[in-house]
């Protein structure tokens, strides 16, 4: 299936979680001999065994499949991962610290590693995959070659951030729309190029390591500013009697515009898009940029929350003892990663206000409970809406689209849906007697006629 590149490297990756295992896994699958590390025992001890600490669609198969060809190791031992590496991969993650900041612990933790374990003598090329501020390769370069000066040891530090989304990380690292490597040295430069070798025809973009830096930041802000910008789109359809979804589709032919990213819902979550906004945010304020895109990004998607919640409460008048079923506690649907995710947010107010919540995730119900354990969890979609007042659709999971809503209807106790992820076909749920709220869906007899349309001020004058 991909080309085997001519030659084989042997890379360490840093860090085996969802960034760093899906990029072991998938080199290991290109051919080249690699060991995974990371500073978690329990994680390392069920990798060796071929278990996974996530989930994500095909990454278990291709682990054992190269856990068994021996072309993949996991170990805890930065020594052993780093004797005869030519290349390590810094993987570990860089979540936002106080004051948006991102917090880079794990990044010092591992560079220490690196500086005080690459073998005397060594060169090692170091690939920041980790999402890292402006500057953070250069001050990893100084760093790395402070200590190589006691040591012999020689380092190259490149930027090669990784673009995959969870829930098709496998398919986005095996079928990127572009790799992009920035170093000062081009000789590492090539040597990161290289490894990719076997994914053709995947455009390549070599520059600096800070130009490198900014292109991973820039294109989540990017992706986020759509998201923002159609559910600010969602909020005025809903005031002036307009479907968002027709007017995503509308906007999405127009080839400048495309039809991703213009999902109208609850707002954008995660381990990615909510951090790095605010670390752009941050890094623009700290070199006197006025970010005033970003900081409208992240507040709208906050509103949106909030919004859901608002609405809530116009509708059922209070929420002390409302039976509350919620589907979908993922940021969205494929993964089980539930940071940041507006599905928690939502449960958390509705619990601080005296609802009763019950709650089904087809993943994400592990991770749920460790953050939020005052949340009833259930077996399945048809236990979390038993006797509810309202359900919340609030991850788009395939799953819930095939319910029987006839019999959500009837083990209801008002009939209340929200859907938070514009998932539904409302015009089928309304036939079976739901009171049916979307987002951005002011279309139809009922909302227009609730809608106070005042015409513009130039018909009036006409
Ligand atoms: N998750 C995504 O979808 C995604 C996509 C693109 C880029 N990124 C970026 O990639 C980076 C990693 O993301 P993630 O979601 O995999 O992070 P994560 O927090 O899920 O995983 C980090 C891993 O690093 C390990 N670790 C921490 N300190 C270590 C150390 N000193 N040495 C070795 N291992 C250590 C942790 O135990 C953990 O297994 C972040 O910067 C993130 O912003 C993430």
């Amino acid at each position: 299936m991909f080309k085997s590149p001519t030659t084989h490297s042997r890379i360490a990756v840093i860090g085996t979680n969802y960034v760093g295992l899906v990029t072991a896994a998938c080199l290991a699958r290109l051919g080249h001999t690699v060991i995974g590390v990371d500073v978690d025992a329990l994680k390392v001890g069920r990798l060796q065994r071929g278990q996974l600490p996530i989930f994500e669609p095909d990454l278990e198969d291709i682990v054992r499949e190269q856990l068994a060809a021996g072309r993949l190791r996991f170990t805890l031992d930065y020594a052993e991962a780093l004797s005869g590496a030519e290349v390590a991969f810094v993987c570990v993650g860089t979540p936002a610290g106080v004051d948006g900041e991102p917090d880079m612990r794990q990044v010092q933790s591992a560079t220490a590693s690196l500086a005080k374990l690459t073998p005397a003598g060594a060169y090692l090329v170091v690939v920041n995959k980790s999402t890292m501020p402006v500057g953070t390769g250069q001050w990893m370069q100084m760093t790395l070659n402070a200590h190589a000066r006691r040591t012999g040891a020689r380092f190259s530090v490149v930027s090669n951030p990784e673009f995959l989304r969870e829930g098709s990380a496998v398919s986005d690292f095996l079928h990127p729309d572009r790799i992009v490597v920035g170093g000062e040295d081009s000789a590492a430069v090539e040597q990161v190029a290289t490894l990719y070798a076997g994914l053709q025809s995947t455009p390549i973009v070599r520059t600096d390591t800070r130009t490198a830096e900014m292109i991973k930041y820039a294109s989540n802000a990017f992706l986020a500013t759509k998201i923002s910008f159609i559910n600010e789109m969602a909020t005025i359809c809903e005031r002036v009697g307009a479907d968002v979804k027709d007017v995503a589709q509308g906007m999405g032919l127009d080839q400048r515009i495309g039809p991703r990213f213009l999902s109208a819902g609850v707002g954008y979550g995660g381990s990615c898009f909510p951090k790095d906004v605010m670390a752009l945010e941050r890094l623009a304020t700290g070199a006197g940029v006025e970010p005033r895109v970003l900081r409208a990004v992240m507040d709208t998607n906050q509103y949106m929350r909030q919004a859901v919640v608002d609405n809530l409460r116009t509708e059922m008048q209070w929420f002390h003892g409302l039976r509350v079923g919620i589907l979908g506690l993922a940021f969205k649907a494929d993964t089980d990663d539930v940071r940041e995710s507006p599905a928690l947010d939502i449960a958390r107010t509705l619990l601080d206000e005296g609802a009763h919540v019950r709650a089904y995730d087809p993943a994400a119900m592990g991770n749920a409970a460790r953050l939020l354990p005052e949340l009833e969890l259930c077996a399945d979609a048809y236990a979390a809406v038993e006797d509810a007042d309202v359900v919340l659709v609030l991850t788009e999971w395939p799953e819930f689209k095939a319910l029987d809503y006839a019999r959500v209807h009837n083990s209801m106790r008002q009939a209340v849906l929200v859907d938070g992820r514009n998932l539904l076909d409302s015009g089928a749920l309304q036939a079976l007697g739901f009171r049916y709220r979307g987002i951005g869906r002011g279309r139809g007899p009922e909302t227009q006629a609730e809608t106070q349309l005042v015409p513009s001020r130039a018909l009036i004058a006409a």
